[in-house]
């Protein structure tokens, strides 16, 4: 089986190539260098060529950059994935897409599952909505997977590196009201193994259990570094989201979670403490 992952220079593509690469081996894993997925033609060209059975595509315009660059943000958040999901549909291929909690609002309680209507406060969010939409239109073999603040090794991200930060005694500033799901990578990727061998299409909602702020997450790393509270305190500086001043909006409270996996039998994910534990004991540093 001949796997394509586009934005795999990222996060979660970084970890979905040497995933897929360990287990069947016939990857290819194209950064941005290797394919623009805003050059459509480029995309169906090399789709029709290599004619792989699987399609992923993990490239993604940052939440403030689409505030500053609306027509990039919709051209890689929206436009491509139509385009990649169409291209997958002409060679039979499954194509698989990610996508956010930032397509809601956050203005309700309790958590947000597949069923729920996005109402987005961004660009990002509404064009990766947008996204979403075109690529489930596209192609009857596609999966979308909303994630929520995901960490990992390979991404310089407060939620990434929070832990190594702390232990070597820096500070670090963290939002104390916006709650979210957090996702590990790793968890992440194999749930979606899981989905995908089910060849089952639609939206799925795949985040660790229960719901954090980004201070809760940062007090969390700095007890598994083995910090106590007296030690800690000095170096969480909590702010709120307005004194980050950040050119997007944030959504305030968008807990995921998942009616889909459950129908398929698959049981929602360990509570993001657990997989905080085991990323900080395989990457002290
Ligand atoms: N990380 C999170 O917290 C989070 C939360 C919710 C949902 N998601 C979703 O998960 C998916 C993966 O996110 P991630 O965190 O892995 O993102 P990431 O680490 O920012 O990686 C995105 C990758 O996309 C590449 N890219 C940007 N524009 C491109 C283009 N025109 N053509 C080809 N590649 C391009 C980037 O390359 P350059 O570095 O060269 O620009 C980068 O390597 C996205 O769909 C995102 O919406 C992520």
């Amino acid at each position: 089986m001949k796997t394509i992952i586009t934005g795999a220079g990222g996060l979660v593509g970084g970890v979905l190539s040497r995933r897929f690469a360990d287990s069947d081996g016939d990857v290819l894993a194209l950064r941005r260098a290797d394919l623009d997925v805003t050059d459509a033609a480029a995309v169906e060209r090399l789709i029709l060529m290599e004619r792989p059975s699987l399609v992923v595509n993990c490239a993604v315009l940052g939440v403030d950059e689409c505030e500053r660059d609306p027509a990039r943000a919709r051209a890689i958040n929206a436009n491509a994935p139509r385009a990649l999901a169409e291209s997958a549909n002409e060679v039979g291929a499954w194509f698989l897409h990610f996508s956010t909690n930032y397509v809601f609002d956050g203005e309700r309680e309790g958590p947000y599952t597949e069923e729920d209507e996005p109402r987005p406060l961004s660009i990002y969010g509404s064009t990766k909505a947008e996204g979403e939409h075109a690529a489930l239109a596209a192609n009857p073999r596609c999966v979308v997977v909303r994630t929520s603040w995901v960490f990992g090794a390979g991404k310089r991200s407060f939620l990434s590196t929070a832990h190594s930060e702390l232990l070597a005694g820096r500070r670090v500033r963290a939002i104390r009201d916006t709650w979210a799901s957090v996702t590990y990578v790793e968890d992440l990727a194999r749930r979606v193994e899981e989905i995908l061998a089910l060849c089952v299409g639609g939206l799925f909602h795949v985040v660790n259990e229960g719901v954090c702020t980004y201070e809760e997450f940062a007090r969390e790393a700095a007890r598994l570094v083995g910090l106590d509270k007296e030690e800690a305190a000095p170096l969480i500086e909590t702010v709120t989201e307005s004194e980050m001043r950040r050119a997007a909006m944030r959504p305030r409270y968008t807990p995921l979670r998942s009616v889909a996996s459950a129908q398929l039998g698959l049981a929602p994910l360990r509570d993001w403490r657990e997989a905080l534990a085991d990323y900080v004991t395989n990457h002290k540093i």
